[in-house]
């Protein structure tokens, strides 16, 4: 049995996902879904939705994993522990927020936290406890390519709040999009180092494009988890046609992949392990 462990499990693109798995993959699984919060009406309408199509031998566990919340997180992981290899590892928890910032719990910027943050501390959670993890799929945007001034988000991912910080929830997601290829980016260069000595995670990058009807998407994120296609692959980026597409060229500067990696491990709250 394989394990799948999907954040963003009771709607849009993740809920997709998840059926086109059950419906479509030969394989049995093993399926964690990772949802905001478990108990929710939501999450509660999408596991009696997966039961109804889920192959007899399937098994489902729901956990609630809230990345506006580090001790949710935390929490998740823990809930992991019978868990020793995870197939197949997808983030795709997003949001965007409108135009006022909001903060977490943990003193960052919503956008950030959710969207990037919180997937640092959770793979740095997970490889401390041991798991063996052979894929990750990263769900990001297209609108990773309009990321620009990031000097002036730094503010947003500390507990150094600017009062005179334009704030625009598009720009923002856009920005924390780009942040997080950066440090995929900065991961991938570790994981290529070490490749010779052992077998590191697959990591796949996928835009599923601005999609109204989120069973596309669904079907693109399943195919990035599951398909034998991309075995061995690290940091392709994936888009909505299913084809390799390009990244923001700021990706590729490797002082600002260092930089942000420094400042989301701090913000993460963990020690840089790569
Ligand atoms: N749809 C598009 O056009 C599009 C385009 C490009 C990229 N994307 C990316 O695709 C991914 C999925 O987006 P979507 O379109 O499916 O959005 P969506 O319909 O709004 O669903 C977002 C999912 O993320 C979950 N979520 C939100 N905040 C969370 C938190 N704090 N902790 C845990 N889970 C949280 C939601 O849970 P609740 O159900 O509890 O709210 C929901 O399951 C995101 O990463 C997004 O950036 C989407």
């Amino acid at each position: 049995m394989k394990t799948l462990v999907v954040i963003g499990a009771s709607g849009g693109i993740g809920y997709e996902c998840v059926k086109e798995i059950l419906l479509h993959d030969e394989n049995r699984w093993k399926i964690i879904l990772g949802q905001r919060d478990h108990c929710s009406t939501k999450a509660i309408g999408a596991l009696e939705d997966y039961r109804k199509i889920a192959p007899s031998d399937t098994l489902l566990a729901p956990f609630t994993c809230d990345l506006a919340s580090f001790s949710s997180i935390r929490s998740f992981v823990a809930n992991l522990k019978e868990v020793r290899t995870i197939n197949s590892l997808i983030f795709n928890a997003g949001c965007v927020m409108d135009s006022v910032p909001t903060y977490t719990e943990d003193g960052l910027e919503t956008t950030y936290q959710v969207n990037h943050v919180g997937y640092w501390l959770l793979l740095k959670l997970l490889l401390d406890a041991g798991k063996t993890i052979d894929r990750i799929v990263f769900v990001n945007s297209a609108l990773h390519r309009k990321g620009r001034d990031l000097s002036a988000d730094e503010c947003l991912i500390s507990n150094q709040r600017q009062q005179n910080y334009a704030y625009d929830g598009v720009k923002v997601y856009g920005n924390a999009k780009l942040v997080q290829v950066l440090c995929v980016k900065t991961f991938v260069n570790a994981l290529e180092r070490s490749r010779e000595s052992g077998q590191v995670p697959e990591i796949l990058i996928c835009s599923p494009g601005f999609i109204p009807q989120s069973d596309l998407g669904g079907r693109l994120v399943a195919l990035c988890a599951t398909s034998p296609e991309y075995s061995g692959k690290l940091g392709l980026f994936i888009d909505k046609d299913r084809k390799e597409s390009s990244l923001n060229p700021l990706a590729q500067d490797q002082a600002l992949q260092k930089k942000w990696w420094l400042l989301t491990c701090k913000a993460a709250g963990i020690d840089p392990f790569i």
